[in-house]
């Protein structure tokens, strides 16, 4: 089966086109294509991800990245695209006066590849956002006759994790096989969360932030240290720099760890900012050296939490198998003490180039939703909330 998936949920846009081999979860899959372009730049002067912003740079970014993917791969030719059909893709993508015409114009000058669907980001994420990449998912869809499959992106976070480091090498790769129950750490800037698996496709909730995501606790209090957004990987550096200076941070940068000891598995990251701020405001402006180890102090204490947690979950669950995914799943700090979170349990993490946002999680995730999960285009909406 081959699949066109597309990622548009926040600041990064994906196209990519895969083969997959085989019945889920036995199957083998080939990235025939794959092609990111990111925002994080566009949004950097406001200190975060600006929706309206994020939805226009999708919809620019989405007919070059397409037109990449369709120059590299074997198409076939449209010759042209019927005026119904045109009129339809018009009404979804009336917002975008230019969008509808440079799709045709790419369709008929490049010819589209022979897939079985399209699959894409329904939620949860930015609802602006989402609506861009459903839309171009749909006219792709309608000008083939093919499918569109609804995916949630927590789900292609979580089914990353099962993917080799060199899935986007163009060769052919098995997804890992695990074993039920199972237990995933889902860590993103705008989601925490602990998910049993008793089998694919039957996830349950069994822990999850109660205010701030781990990743949004990076990037609000990395911000209080003037560093870019997302501030979640400039924390790590700064903290590595503590480490290799082995500078421990004094005690008037010590702060909580929020539930720790609470008997659940649930999250609470948003005290740890009002202290963080406290704390910074009261030092008055840091040295290089402090923040360095105001940095070492903040991911010690977000790998700390996100560790005891998930180690009582794997433990509650008697789970042979932990999964980790998400932006934050590309911590160094937290993969290291997750690898050795219990002898018996096989920890998978996604590879560090699928730990962000990107469509080859969109399409992988759709790989088990083929039989099951086809919509009518018609009935395909963007869920901001949607829950897995
Ligand atoms: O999954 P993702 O790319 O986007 C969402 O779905 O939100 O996650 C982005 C988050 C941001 O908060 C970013 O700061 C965080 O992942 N992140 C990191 C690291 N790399 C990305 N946080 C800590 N350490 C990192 N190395
Ligand atoms: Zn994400």
């Amino acid at each position: 089966m081959k699949i066109l998936a597309i990622e548009t949920s926040c600041d990064e846009t994906g196209v990519c086109l895969l083969t997959i081999d085989g019945t889920h979860p036995n199957t083998s899959v080939t990235v025939e294509a794959n092609e990111l372009a990111t925002q994080i730049e566009d949004h950097q002067e406001y200190g975060g991800v600006f929706p309206s912003l994020a939805k226009r740079l999708h919809g620019e970014n989405l007919p070059v990245l397409l037109e990449k993917i369709l120059k590299t791969t074997s198409t076939t030719a449209i010759s042209q695209i019927p005026e119904a059909k045109k009129e339809i893709i018009r009404g979804w993508l009336k917002r975008y006066p230019d969008l509808p015409d440079k799709l045709f114009d790419i369709f008929t000058t490049h010819g589209l590849p022979d897939i079985n669907a399209v699959s894409v980001t329904v939620g949860p994420g930015l609802e602006p956002a989402l609506w861009v990449g459903i839309n171009v998912a749909r006219a792709i869809a309608l000008a083939l006759d093919v499918p569109v499959i609804p995916i949630n992106h927590m789900e292609g976070h979580l089914i990353s994790t099962l993917v080799d480091d060199d899935i986007t090498d163009g060769h052919s790769h098995n997804l890992k096989k695990i074993d039920f129950p199972a237990v995933a750490l889902l860590v993103s800037g705008g989601h925490t969360e602990l998910i049993k698996l008793e089998g694919w496709q039957s996830y349950e909730k069994i822990g999850q932030t109660r205010d701030d995501a781990a990743g949004e606790a990076f990037d609000k209090i990395g911000r209080l240290l003037d560093l870019p957004y997302p501030a979640g990987p400039h924390v790590s550096t700064l903290a590595q720099k503590a480490r290799d200076l082995e500078l421990e941070s004094p005690d008037a940068f010590n702060l909580p760890r929020p539930m720790l000891g609470s008997d659940d598995l649930d999250f609470s990251f948003s005290g740890l900012k009002t202290d963080a701020a406290r704390k910074i405001k009261a030092e008055g402006p840091l040295a290089d050296r402090e923040r360095q180890q105001f940095a070492r102090e903040l991911e010690d204490v977000i790998v700390d939490i996100l560790v005891q947690k998930t180690s009582r979950a794997v433990k509650s669950c008697n789970a042979k198998d932990l999964l980790v995914g998400g932006g934050v799943s590309a911590n160094t700090q937290l993969r290291q003490r997750l690898k050795t979170i219990k002898k018996d349990v096989s920890v998978h993490l996604s590879p560090l180039s699928l730990a962000g946002d990107n469509a080859v999680m969109i399409g992988l995730a759709a790989g088990g939703h083929y039989e099951s999960g086809v919509t009518a285009e018609s009935e395909i909406s963007a869920d901001s909330r949607l829950s897995l």
